[in-house]
């Protein structure tokens, strides 16, 4: 087993690893691929493209990642352990998720079946090829609904989800310290708040991409609620930063990554139609099992990771309406 120290070549740099990111071809995975690579990191993808598309890896097929690199299959899948046990990679980034709170409400079954199941999957096949590492994406779903004098909410708060999205997610976080007592794979759990930013595409994407996407096509912003319900927004870019940093050093457990500011829905909304010009809000159901308030204390991402975020949210929503209209005029031209 590499040891992690070793990892971090000379200047920062992956130069020595190979890492396998699940979920490579989806929209946080995608931009983790890309500073993997950047980082000097061999880098192999795992993705059913349920969610993900190739398209989103292009500008890594020019940047050092190979077809061959690329497996499409199913994380639960034979085909991914038999992947892994080829590639044999020092750290796994598992990233590869049903990631929808209101699907997996509709759907809990197979919610738990791709989050447990695909999961353990994973874990077992890094257990066999000796992987030393797994970089896992949490969610801040798994704190459930918290005090208002608990926001931000620190690692050491209960573990306590409300809807089927958290309880999976918080039951791969068992098998993660299972895996590491038993098995010798150790692990980050990175706690993501909710991330926004380029390529979050889709009838299921966050509320800054959903925005985006209707304020692009003319439609009104939803607004599901009243509008005050608080979030952690954070940028993508600044995500993958985290999740390289943490591939950078030892298992450390779980670590909140956010801005650890709270914002309201409302706010998002003023801010999209400032970038877009356009879009007015309109006021829908809130989903079921939806949290009142949420912010994550990042004080451990600060001092374990060196980590901070960058991007401003303004910038951040400004890059993402962007991406959204450049999307749209390609997608018109075609
Ligand atoms: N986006 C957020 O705000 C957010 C917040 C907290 C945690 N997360 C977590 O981050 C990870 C990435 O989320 P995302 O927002 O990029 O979503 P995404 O849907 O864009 O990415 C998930 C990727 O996994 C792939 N995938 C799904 N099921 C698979 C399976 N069974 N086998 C192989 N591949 C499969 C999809 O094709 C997709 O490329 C997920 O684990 C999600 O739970 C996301």
């Amino acid at each position: 087993m590499v040891d992690p120290v070793l990892r971090l070549g000379a200047g920062g740099r992956l130069n020595e690893s190979t890492i396998v990111v699940t979920g490579g071809a989806g929209f946080i995975g995608s931009h983790v691929v890309a500073r993997l690579l950047a980082a000097g990191a061999t880098v192999k993808v795992i993705d059913d493209l349920s969610t993900g598309r190739l398209e989103n890896l292009r500008d890594s097929l020019g940047a050092g990642l190979a077809e061959p690199d690329i497996r499409i299959c199913d994380v639960r899948s034979t085909d991914a352990v038999d992947a892994i046990r080829l590639w044999r990679p020092e750290i796994v980034v598992h990233l590869a998720a049903q990631s929808n709170l209101p699907a997996s409400t509709r759907s809990p079954l197979v919610d738990a079946d791709i989050n447990i199941r695909g999961t353990v999957n994973v874990l077992d096949s890094c257990a066999e090829a000796e992987t030393g590492l797994v970089v896992y994406a949490a969610t801040s779903a798994i704190y459930g609904t918290v005090d208002g004098d608990a926001v931000p909410v620190a690692e050491t708060a209960p573990i306590a989800p409300t809807s089927p999205y958290g309880l999976s997610k918080a039951t791969a976080l068992k098998y993660l310290d299972w895996y590491r007592d038993h098995r010798s794979v150790d692990y980050t759990a990175l706690v993501l708040g909710n991330v926004y930013g380029p390529r979050q595409v889709g009838p299921m994407c966050g509320v800054v991409g959903l925005m985006a996407q209707a304020a692009m096509t003319g439609g009104h912003l939803a607004i599901f609620g009243d509008g005050h319900q608080t979030r952690d927004f954070v940028f993508v870019a600044d995500v993958a930063e985290a999740v390289t940093a943490a591939c950078t050093t030892g298992g450390l457990g779980l670590v909140n990554i956010a801005s650890g500011v709270e914002t309201t829905v409302g706010e998002i909304a003023v801010l999209v139609s400032q970038a877009a010009g356009a879009g007015t809000p309109r006021h829908a159901d809130p989903p079921l099992g939806e949290v009142r308030r949420m912010a994550l204390d990042i004080s451990r991402a600060m001092d374990l990771l060196g980590w901070h975020p960058t991007t401003p949210l303004a910038e951040g929503v400004r890059i993402t309406v962007r991406a959204a209209r450049r999307r749209d005029s390609i997608k018109e031209a075609s």
